[in-house]
């Protein structure tokens, strides 16, 4: 099965400059929580802005270049024919979810209570897409968080 995590702003913004436009300790949390022990698809830009593999998942990176070294790499397809056997959650960016949206049964959406600025990068339109929301859960900001934020499950 494919799976999907995000966190966004109010606008559905997901980064800015190669990194997240935020510090929200709280969802990096809810992050890890969703993903331990799982297998988790990226692109090769946010390969590029994580700058090592996270512990204790299984990392696999998508690139039309060589292979990198290092680390994982995976076709579409080779992604599409794991998730038959396993759950494989796709972590980003802008083009990875929007290759893999058709395909998504589940998102886990975290929404990010701001609006970033000169964002340059995009979660996918779900609007119209057939996911509704099963749980919802508002969050005041700790300590390690900028911002307040809504964790979100959604399915179809
Ligand atoms: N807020 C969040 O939850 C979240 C999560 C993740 C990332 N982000 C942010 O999103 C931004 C990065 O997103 P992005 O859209 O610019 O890049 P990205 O999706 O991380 O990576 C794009 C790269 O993936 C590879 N790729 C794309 N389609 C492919 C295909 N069909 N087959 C094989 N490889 C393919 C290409 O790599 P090559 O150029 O090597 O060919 C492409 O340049 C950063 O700002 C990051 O911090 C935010």
């Amino acid at each position: 099965m494919l799976t999907m995590i995000y966190a966004c702003d109010e606008n559905g913004a997901i980064g800015k400059d190669g990194d997240l436009p935020w510090r929200q300790s709280s969802d990096l949390k809810h992050f890890k929580l969703k993903t331990l022990n799982k297998t988790i698809v990226m692109g090769r830009k946010t390969w590029d802005s994580l700058g090592r593999p996270l512990p204790n998942r299984r990392n696999v990176v998508m690139t039309r270049q060589e292979p990198l070294q290092g680390v994982e790499c995976m076709s579409y397809e080779e992604v599409m024919a794991l998730s038959e056997e396993e759950e494989v959650v796709i972590i980003g960016g802008g083009e990875i979810y929007a290759l893999f949206l058709e395909e998504t049964k589940e998102i886990h959406r975290t929404i990010v209570h701001t609006m970033v600025e000169d964002a340059d990068t995009y979660a996918p339109d779900i609007e119209d897409s057939g996911f509704y929301l099963i749980a919802e859960r508002r969050a005041p900001a700790g300590e390690k968080d900028e911002h307040e934020m809504t964790f979100q499950h959604l399915i179809r």
